[in-house]
């Protein structure tokens, strides 16, 4: 065990306490490991077909879309004070340009062989690089909406998730891409770059305001709100993929520095409020095994064997009950559903054409 004077001085006010407490229990030498460039979030860019392509048909979703933080930070980021003091300190001098930002700020598309930074986080980078989904999802397998069959349907389908679509329904993989970029587990751009290490981001309030877009199925006429059933599953999945997220980035970090408390806090926090839900909803035996998984690995550095299992087995558990619940019998947990006015951001109004 480390000495009490070896702990760091907690870098921010508002992490003392927890800063002190992983202080502690982040112990180990530093490890001479490269950190791994983060994938999250970064699809096959030379499968990028660019938000325009989706536009051509999903005018509503592509409105919505337009008035986010995801759109804007093509335009902003790069011009705010902070990127730049950012990028200084790691010496990137192009952040439009330069791979360190790109994978979390903005889609990139290789048009034979060239990338090209085509806008902001966008349709792809939650449903999936498209180049060969894209007709297949919209095709209604040669015929029309009337004439396919139940099985085309299926099909197609099936072969457009085949081809790497995430549709809505993939809550797991969906959730997995807003919590690769949204974690931020990316040890050097913390400590060293001091960027935040992400806000206290959670699925249901960060999804149900400004990113909605459930427009489609109405053809424009509502922007549908998640149903019960619905933000009950997001509950779980959203807690579980930050916890798996979390423990693999403290596995992966190598000084005990702010990137390494805050995933400790993160992880630490996600599981507690996995708990109250595992006791809130005892008929759903995985979210205790999730929650178990969650503390058999200890938050601290050296540890990227136990760390990275346990983050294995909370991803199975959490497919899982993706697999085998839809919320329908979880009532249980509504009291832990964060309420309409937690929702992060304006939802854009259906039925605007603009
Ligand atoms: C040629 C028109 C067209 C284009 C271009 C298009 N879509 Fe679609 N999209 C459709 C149609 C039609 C459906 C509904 C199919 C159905 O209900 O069977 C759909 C459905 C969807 C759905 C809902 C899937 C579900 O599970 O219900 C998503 C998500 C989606 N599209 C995303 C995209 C994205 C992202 C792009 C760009 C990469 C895109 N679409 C480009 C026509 C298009
Ligand atoms: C691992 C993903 C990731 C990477 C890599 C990343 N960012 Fe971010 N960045 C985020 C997320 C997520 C937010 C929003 C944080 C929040 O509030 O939760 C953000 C927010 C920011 C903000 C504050 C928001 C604003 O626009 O005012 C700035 C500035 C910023 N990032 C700059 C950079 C720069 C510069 C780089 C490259 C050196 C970079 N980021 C790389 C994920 C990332
Ligand atoms: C930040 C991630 C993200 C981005 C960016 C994004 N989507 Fe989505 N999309 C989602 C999620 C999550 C859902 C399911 C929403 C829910 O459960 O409330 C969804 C749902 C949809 C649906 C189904 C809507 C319905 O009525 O059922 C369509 C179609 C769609 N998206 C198309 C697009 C298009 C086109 C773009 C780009 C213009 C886009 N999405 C950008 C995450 C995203
Ligand atoms: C490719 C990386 C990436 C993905 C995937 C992603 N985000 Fe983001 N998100 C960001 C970044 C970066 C910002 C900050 C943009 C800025 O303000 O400059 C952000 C901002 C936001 C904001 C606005 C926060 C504010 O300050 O008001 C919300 C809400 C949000 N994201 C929700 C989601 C949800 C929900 C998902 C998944 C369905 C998701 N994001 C997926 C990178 C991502």
């Amino acid at each position: 065990m480390i000495e009490r004077a070896d702990s760091p001085k907690p870098i921010r006010p508002e992490m003392s306490r927890a800063g002190f407490r992983y202080a502690l229990l982040l112990c180990g030498l530093l490890m001479l490991m490269g950190f791994a460039a983060y994938g999250a979030g970064s699809p096959d860019r030379a499968k990028i077909s660019g938000p325009n392509a989706c536009a051509e048909c999903h005018k509503q979703e592509a409105a919505a879309w337009k008035a986010t933080h995801h759109f804007k930070t093509f335009q902003e980021m790069p011009r705010n004070a902070e990127a730049n003091a950012i990028a200084q300190r790691l010496g990137v001098r192009r952040v439009k340009s330069e791979s360190l930002c790109l994978g979390c700020h903005f889609t990139v598309q290789n048009k034979s062989g060239v990338d090209e930074t085509v806008s902001g986080i966008s349709c792809e980078s939650c449903h999936g690089a498209s180049a060969e989904w894209i007709k297949v999802h919209s095709g209604y397998s040669g015929k029309t909406a009337q004439t396919e069959s139940k099985q085309e349907s299926e099909a197609r389908w099936k072969l457009a998730e085949a081809k790497g679509m995430i549709r809505p329904r993939a809550l797991y993989q969906l959730a997995k891409n807003c919590l690769g970029c949204h974690v931020v587990p990316h040890e050097e751009l913390v400590n060293k770059g001091g960027h935040r290490s992400g806000s206290a981001f959670d699925l249901i309030s960060w999804s149900q305001g400004e990113v909605r877009h459930n427009t489609w199925h109405s053809k424009g006429k509502v922007n549908e709100v998640a149903d019960a059933a619905r933000k009950r599953m997001l509950l779980l999945v959203g807690l579980g993929v930050e916890i798996e997220t979390a423990l693999r980035a403290i596995g992966r970090a190598t000084t005990r520095k702010v990137y390494a408390f805050e995933m400790a806090s993160r992880a630490d926090r996600a599981r507690e409020k996995l708990a109250a839900a595992a006791k809130a909803a005892p008929e759903v035996p995985e979210i205790a095994k999730i929650v178990e998984l969650a503390y058999s690995a200890g938050l601290m550095l050296n540890n990227e064997r136990a760390l990275t299992a346990a983050a294995d087995g909370v991803s199975k558990e959490i497919l899982r009950i993706t697999q085998k619940y839809d919320g329908a019998t979880m009532s249980g947990l509504d009291s832990l559903i964060p309420k309409p006015d937690t929702f992060k951001g304006k939802p854009r109004q259906a039925g605007v054409t603009d």
